[in-house]
């Protein structure tokens, strides 16, 4: 129990004892979690990454020890020797790993003091996350984040060896490289020796990976982190993790079937639950009609409805203009609901406002008749139809949307959404994946003023579409498949270009004149002309996919040091500015635009 430098020597974990260990004189180390003074004997609850002990001080058992215990606050740290005993009848908790046993403590070492905490490391403690990211070394002293972040361990643990049995290769691709278009901002990073001049951090290994697949390594992974300044929210961090995967000579079957083998195996291994395989499929096109958004949360109904073919002709002009003029008017049956009230509406139409919808029209069915600012628009006919088609039961309240498909869909998915969780159709404990296919190649950026890569500039066009790429390129589908669970989106790839001239035409037809592209690209179109096999691949967001399984809801619970919605982390200080020298060691001026 003692090295040769006559320090204690730890035998067991905070976790580790049970009944079977009594009498035995043990060595535990750990914090201070809490300490309770019972008139003479002193109780503490000592905590390490695995669990907790009760550790005992008795004036009568061992006078000295109990002497110095008094000095002890919570989270100082110890090292304990003593003997493992019974708790008391009554004193003993089954909620506990530990609860049967006490450790009756013989000999005590500080071995470091501790401020008071700024908050309670408790689970249940109500703190602000400001406070938890400026201590985060605290913070990840609770059960919470430290069992989320063993999770997270074990999960990349598994996946690597399902990857290293199927006969992946882990290589590693640089950081320090040329922008790669993924539609967020890049990093840059400027460069000492080569003045005026940026790196940019990659904000995914695109196309090292697809270079990989050229140089003959068939199939490749790495779990790596990747970069991208955008705006923040809660399953989005400016670095993050994805399990990146290509393969060559492969269709999209196979990138899903490995997908889905290898989550299988994951949700085996961690939670001991069997998925349900082949995963559902949806193309896109059915997705977005059917529940609004391209990823779809199948744990419950309310599926959309499209009206436009009833209303074209009502009197209700708002609706019938936007019909005619090519938009579309749908709708969602909240079954159930006729007894919210008008200022739940009102919150509810403020709440698809921030998806551009212009207003939320909405019917009550009474047993008797329809009380609605707009049923009196519609003729006996029209009602009967919207009667059947949205399946209309007394009791029911149902929205309407109109406005272009874009607008309509996105609003009443995320009120499907929110009224799913608002109703309790959402089952907490049931994973439902979903794959989303058949995504348009490319779509009209409004404040940019041209065609934008849904994916990536790398991803293959459906091999019957590649015609339509110059006259039409909004009509052109891809070969990318996104995978969806629960409503997040937790991975996507795609089939890729590998013909130059095909490759070619998807830049042009993204607006990229031939200088353009050479310029930024040139390298790796060239590749494509020494022999590149086809090839496809997956990235899953691995922080997402983890959250998921923890059942948390940011994906910040679930990383160690994580950042805050300004990208800023609370510990560290950064980002932070550079000395002058430092400014110009890399020959840069800061000058602060105003305005
Ligand atoms: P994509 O851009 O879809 O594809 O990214 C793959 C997955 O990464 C996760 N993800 C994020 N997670 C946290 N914070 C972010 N800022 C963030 N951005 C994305 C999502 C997403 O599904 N190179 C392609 C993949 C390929 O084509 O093989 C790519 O990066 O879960
Ligand atoms: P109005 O004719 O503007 O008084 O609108 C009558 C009802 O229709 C109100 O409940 C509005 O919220 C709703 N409404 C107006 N425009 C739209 C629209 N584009 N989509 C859905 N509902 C709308």
């Amino acid at each position: 129990m003692l090295d040769s430098l006559g320090n204690l020597k730890r035998t067991h974990h905070c976790s580790q004892l049970t009944a079977k260990d009594l009498g035995e004189e043990v060595v535990l180390m750990g914090w201070v979690l809490r300490r309770r003074d019972h008139g003479g004997v002193i109780f503490m609850d000592l905590r390490d990454r695995e669990g907790i002990t009760q550790v005992v001080f008795n004036p009568e058992f061992n006078k000295a020890v109990h002497d110095k215990a008094h000095a002890i606050r919570s989270e100082f740290v110890l090292a304990v020797r003593g003997t493992v005993v019974h708790r008391p009848d009554g004193m003993i908790n089954p909620n506990m790993k530990t609860g049967e046993i006490d450790v009756m403590v013989s000999e005590l070492r500080i071995l470091n003091r501790s401020q008071t905490p700024p908050f309670v490391l408790d689970d249940d403690a109500q703190v602000s996350e400001n406070i938890r990211l400026r201590y985060r070394y605290l913070d990840m002293r609770r059960p919470e984040l430290q069992n989320s972040l063993i999770l997270r361990h074990r999960a990349a643990a598994t996946i690597r060896s399902y990857l290293n049995e199927s006969g992946f290769l882990d290589i590693e691709t640089p950081f320090l490289t040329k922008s790669t278009p993924e539609g967020a901002r890049d990093y840059l990073v400027p460069s000492r020796v080569n003045p005026g001049q940026f790196y940019a951090l990659p904000q995914s290994p695109q196309i090292f990976k697809q270079l990989l697949m050229m140089a003959g390594f068939d199939k490749y992974y790495q779990i790596v982190r990747c970069f991208r300044d955008e705006d923040l929210r809660t399953d989005r961090q400016p670095e993050f993790t994805q399990i990146d995967v290509e393969m060559s000579f492969v269709s999209e079957e196979d990138v899903m079937d490995m997908t889905e083998g290898m989550m299988a195996a994951l949700f085996k291994e961690i939670l001991g639950i069997e998925l349900n395989l082949p995963f559902k499929r949806l193309t896109y096109e059915e997705a977005t009609g059917r529940f609004g958004l391209d990823k779809p949360d199948l744990r419950f109904g309310l599926e959309l409805k499209d009206v436009s073919d009833i209303i074209i002709n009502s009197e209700f002009k708002t609706f019938a203009n936007v019909a005619r003029a090519g938009g579309l008017v749908k709708a969602v049956n909240a079954k159930g609901c006729i007894d919210l009230s008008r200022k739940e509406i009102d919150n509810l139409t403020e709440f698809v406002a921030i998806y551009k919808a212009k207003g939320l029209a909405w019917i009550k069915v009474r047993p008797d008749a329809w009380q609605s600012p707009i049923a009196k628009f519609f003729t006996d006919s029209e009602k009967a139809s919207l009667a059947d088609r949205l399946d209309m039961e007394p009791g029911d309240l149902v929205f309407f949307i109109a406005d272009q498909r874009k607008v309509v869909n996105e609003a009443l998915g995320h009120l499907r959404n929110h009224l799913g969780h608002k109703l309790g159709l959402v089952d907490n404990d049931q994973y439902d994946f979903v794959w989303v296919t058949e995504f348009p190649l490319m779509e009209y950026d409004e404040d940019e003023k041209r065609y934008v890569a849904v994916h990536h500039p790398f991803t293959a066009p459906l091999e019957r579409d590649i015609g339509r790429l110059t006259q039409d390129p909004h009509a052109v589908l891809s070969r990318a498949y996104d995978l969806v669970v629960n409503g997040i989106e937790i991975g996507g790839g795609s089939i890729r270009n590998h013909h130059r001239a095909v490759q070619e035409k998807v830049f042009e037809a993204l607006g990229m004149d031939r200088e353009t592209y050479e310029n930024k690209f040139g390298f790796m179109l060239e590749a494509l002309d020494f022999g590149a096999p086809p090839h496809g691949g997956i990235a899953l967001g691995f922080d997402r996919l983890v959250m998921l399984m923890a059942k948390e809801s940011s994906i910040r619970d679930v990383i160690a040091f994580p950042k805050t919605q300004k990208a800023a982390c609370l510990l560290t200080g950064a980002p932070c500015g550079a000395s002058p020298l430092q400014l110009q060691e890399i020959s840069l001026k800061v000058r602060t635009l105003k305005g």
